[in-house]
């Protein structure tokens, strides 16, 4: 456990500029959606993975970046139609904003973070003006499968400047599990500001720092999540950049989320939900930074928790495998120090992890078929996020004597 370590170097912070106070630091870490081919192991990149919160506005955020061409590309390799609970969350929402916000007939909706087409193919389904921009050429050509319209880009100034002058205002600015990936956010705002009609808003979702902190999440922390977000933060942060945060709903999908809602200044009336979320936060003492920082000896419990079962079920001679190659694997991965002779394999439903290798552990992913041909002793739920759908799905693993190993909020055999 603890790969090698940099020397923290003091940080700023991306938004606001105020000193940044270390949280927890994971030393080297490979790119987390960086999956190889074998005759590739041991060409990834490492970078520095430690994140700390800033004493000014309180966000939460990452002291090393990442450059986003190094994680998002043509071969990335997410896939967000892999989990049906996904698809029906955002086919509701969908619905959702098509009844509440999208109620005329030329009203456009944007979607940055497109991915497969998730979001949008309902949408495109029931005939509503919209676009999808997502960095990943792979994703996109998946949602153009679906009748999506989208471009490949990466949403920033120029990118919303060129929409605004194909497409007109948006009537609704949505991205999920995207917001949070976008260092440079000075770009995005003002694209956000291009882009938006007056009367417009701006919805995002995304894992939430209250949950992370919580549930000892730690694996939420990897490179594409440069900021996790609480609703003080992003209340400063919208403002700063001239808007208004006029709503925040709490989700139950990814380990806990929350759903932002941003307007122009007086656009609309903030909600008593916000409010109520804002004072839950201060009680939590969640914008406190002095709070934060015992959130690194947690992680090392539930580490040190981790490796021991695995070391004594290798001693016996079990055999464990992973179900769930998810990028947060990365973290837990790499930091524990785990590789093949740990976890035999992990399973995975996404064709494009399949054959490769994670990276830096180099634990193969094979497909769903080799899970139960035979089932492991142990499976280590990788994808803990979503428990509740796969654990109905495969009943036949414990019903054949399989045991489940988790370690979100603390380690568990189940
Ligand atoms: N919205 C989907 C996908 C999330 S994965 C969901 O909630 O499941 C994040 C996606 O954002 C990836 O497909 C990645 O290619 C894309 N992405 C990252 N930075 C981006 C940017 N600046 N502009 C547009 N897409 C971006
Ligand atoms: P996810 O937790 O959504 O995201 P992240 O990569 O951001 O951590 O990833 C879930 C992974 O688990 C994804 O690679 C698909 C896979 N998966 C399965 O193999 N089977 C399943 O039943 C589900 C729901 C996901």
């Amino acid at each position: 456990m603890g790969l090698d370590r940099h020397d923290a170097q003091p940080s700023s912070c991306r938004i606001c500029a105020s000193p940044v106070v270390e949280i927890v630091d994971f030393g080297s870490q490979p790119v987390s959606n960086g999956f190889l081919r074998p005759e590739d192991a041991g060409s990834e990149s490492y970078f520095r993975l430690a994140a700390g919160v800033c004493e000014g506005c309180a966000m939460v955020q990452l002291l090393e970046e990442v450059p986003r061409d190094t994680m998002f590309h043509e071969g990335y390799p997410y896939r967000s139609s892999e989990s049906s609970v996904m698809v029906k969350h955002f086919e509701q929402f969908a619905r959702r904003l098509m009844e509440t916000e999208l109620t005329g007939a030329d009203d456009l909706v944007v979607d940055i973070g497109s991915n497969d087409g998730i979001l949008l193919a309902p949408m495109a389904e029931a005939g509503v003006r919209h676009l999808g921009v997502d960095a990943s050429q792979g994703a996109v050509a998946a949602s153009r499968e679906k009748g999506v319209r989208a471009r490949v880009d990466f949403f920033d100034e120029d990118t919303a400047q060129d929409i605004a002058r194909a497409e007109g205002p948006a009537r609704v600015i949505f991205s999920a599990n995207t917001f949070s990936h976008i260092a440079y956010l000075d770009s995005v705002m003002a694209g956000i500001d291009t882009l938006l009609a007056d009367d417009g808003v701006f919805v995002f979702e995304d894992r939430y720092l209250g949950d992370i902190i919580a549930n000892t999440a730690f694996d939420q922390i990897y490179d594409e999540h440069f900021y996790l977000f609480g609703v003080h933060s992003v209340s400063a942060m919208v403002r700063r950049y001239g808007f208004e945060l006029v709503d925040a709903e709490r989700i139950a999908v990814h380990g806990g989320a929350v759903r932002y809602w941003v307007a122009r200044p007086g656009a609309r009336r903030p909600t008593a939900g916000l409010a109520e979320l804002v004072a839950e936060e201060s009680e939590r003492g969640l914008v406190d930074p002095s709070s934060l920082t015992g959130f690194g000896q947690q992680v090392e419990k539930v580490c040190a928790d981790f490796v021991g079962l695995l070391d004594r079920l290798r001693e016996e001679g079990r055999s464990v495998a992973g179900y769930g190659a998810t990028s947060k694997s990365a973290t837990i991965i790499n930091y524990c120090g785990l590789g093949p002779s740990y976890i035999r394999y992990i399973s995975d439903t996404t064709k494009e992890k399949q054959g490769r290798l994670t990276p830096g552990g180099h634990i193969p992913v094979a497909p769903r078929e080799c899970f139960s041909d035979p089932y492991p002793e142990y499976a280590v739920l990788f994808a803990w996020n979503h428990a509740d759908e796969i654990l109905a799905k495969e009943k036949e693993f414990r019903e054949n004597g399989g045991r489940w190993i988790v370690y979100v909020p603390e380690v568990r055999v189940i």
